[in-house]
C-alpha cells in the first residue's frame, strides 16, 4: 500500500533522513521506533508532503506521491494524527470532528461518521460544545484520533500519541489504535515506547540519525538482542 524507496530529507545541513525504505502493506499495523532526534517524525511529515523530499520516491497504491501537496495525499486516503495532539483551541468539539471532514461532501456519512467517533469516544460527546482547548491532554488526543479518522483513511500515522498521558490514557489510545486496525484501516505508529510498540504491532521499523537499522516482525524485533538492551531494558 505504502512505500518508500530511498527517500532522503535534509533541514538545511542536518540530514533527517538518509536513503529510508520502508513499506506498509494493506491492513498492517506497522510501528516506527527510535530514539529522540531519529527521524520518526519527519518521515510521517515527508509521507504527508509536509516536508519536501530530495531524493528517492513515495508509493502509495502505486501513485508516487513525493512532495505532492498535503491536500492532496489526504484526498488519497493518507490521515497524520501530528505530534503534540493539535486540535484547534478556538473550535468547539464538534466543529473539529468536522475540519476531519473538510475534503469530503457527502453529508449524510458525515453525519453517521461523527456518531460513529462520539460512540467511540463517549467524553467527545459530553464535551461537543466546549472549545476543544479546554479539554484535558488525554481528551485532545482523542480528538485528534477522531478527526483524523473523520477523513475516511485507508492509512492513518499516528506519531507518539501517547506522549505526556496517564497510564490509564495511554492504554486507552493504544486500545482504541488497535481497534482502528481490526476495523480494517492500515495504521503506522511512531511510539518512543518500544515495548508498547511491540506488543501492538505486526511489523516494525527502528530507525537511528535517520536510517533504518533494523527491521521485522513483532516478535523479531522483542526477541532482538540490542533491541532488549537498548530499549526493552535488558
Ligand atoms: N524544522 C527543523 N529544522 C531543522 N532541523 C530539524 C527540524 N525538524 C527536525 N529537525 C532535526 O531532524 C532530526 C530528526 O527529527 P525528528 O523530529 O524527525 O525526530 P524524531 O525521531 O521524531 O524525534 P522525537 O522522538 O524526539 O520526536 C533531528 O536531528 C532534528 O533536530
Ligand atoms: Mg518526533
Amino acid at each position: 500500500m505504502l512505500k518508500l524507496e530511498g527517500v532522503t530529507v535534509r533541514y538545511g545541513a542536518t540530514i533527517a533522513m538518509n536513503e529510508v525504505s520502508m513499506q506498509v502493506k494493506d491492513g498492517e499495523f506497522v510501528t516506527l521506533i527510535g530514539s529522540n532526534g531519529a527521524g520518526k517524525s519527519t518521515t510521517l511529515r515527508a509521507i504527508s508532503g509536509l516536508e519536501p523530499v530530495v531524493s528517492g520516491r513515495i508509493i502509495f497504491d502505486g501513485d508516487e506521491i513525493q512532495n505532492g501537496s498535503t491536500q492532496s495525499i489526504i484526498a488519497k486516503g493518507i490521515a497524520h494524527c501530528p505530534e503534540g495532539r493539535r486540535v484547534f483551541p478556538h473550535l468547539t468539539v464538534h466543529e473539529n470532528l468536522q475540519m476531519g471532514a473538510y475534503q469530503r461532501f457527502d453529508r449524510q456519512g458525515i453525519r453517521k461518521d461523527t456518531e460513529k467517533m462520539l460512540n467511540m469516544f463517549p467524553r467527545l460527546r459530553e464535551r461537543l460544545k466546549q472549545p476543544a482547548g479546554t479539554l484535558s491532554g488525554g481528551e485532545q488526543q482523542m480528538l485528534a484520533i477522531a478527526r483524523a479518522m473523520m477523513s475516511r483513511p485507508r492509512l492513518i500515522m499516528f506519531d507518539e500519541p501517547s506522549l505526556g498521558l496517564a497510564p490509564n490514557f495511554v492504554e486507552q489510545v493504544f486500545r482504541l489504535i488497535s481497534e482502528i486496525q481490526e476495523a480494517g484501516t492500515t495504521v503506522l505508529l511512531v511510539e518512543q515506547n518500544a515495548y508498547a510498540a511491540l506488543e501492538l504491532c505486526d511489523r516494525s521499523y527502528l530507525l537511528s540519525s535517520g536510517r533504518v537499522v533494523l527491521d521485522g516482525s513483532a516478535e523479531e524485533m522483542r526477541a532482538n538482542p540490542e533491541i532488549r538492551k537498548i530499549y526493552l531494558g535488558g
